[in-house]
C-alpha cells in the first residue's frame, strides 16, 4: 500500500482525500493515514499531496520508516 509519513503532520491538506478512489485515507488526529488493507495502490494520492507526504511503502524515504507501522497500527492491523 500506500503511506502517509511525517510532512502531513500539521498540515493535514486532505486534498489526498478528494482523490483517493476508495476513500482509504482517515483522519487521525494529528495526521491522515492510509488504511493499508484498503488501498488499491493506484497513486493518485501522490502527486495530490502538497508537501508530497504520501509514497509507496517500498519507497519510504529513510528516516520516515516508523510511519509505515504507523499506517498499520491506527487500524489496529
Ligand atoms: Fe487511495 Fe490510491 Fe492513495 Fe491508495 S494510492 S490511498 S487507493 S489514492
Ligand atoms: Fe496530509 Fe498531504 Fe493528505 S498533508 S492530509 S497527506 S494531502
Amino acid at each position: 500500500p500506500h503511506i502517509i509519513t511525517s510532512p502531513c503532520i500539521g498540515t493535514k491538506d486532505q486534498a489526498c482525500t478528494e482523490v483517493c478512489p476508495v476513500e482509504c485515507i482517515y483522519d487521525a488526529g494529528e495526521m491522515f493515514l492510509i488504511h493499508p488493507d484498503e488501498c488499491i495502490d493506484c497513486g493518485a494520492c501522490v502527486p495530490a499531496c502538497p508537501v508530497s507526504a504520501i509514497f509507496p511503502e517500498e519507497d519510504t524515504p529513510a528516516g520516515e520508516e516508523p510511519f509505515i507501522a504507523r499506517n498499520r497500527e491506527f487500524f489496529g492491523l
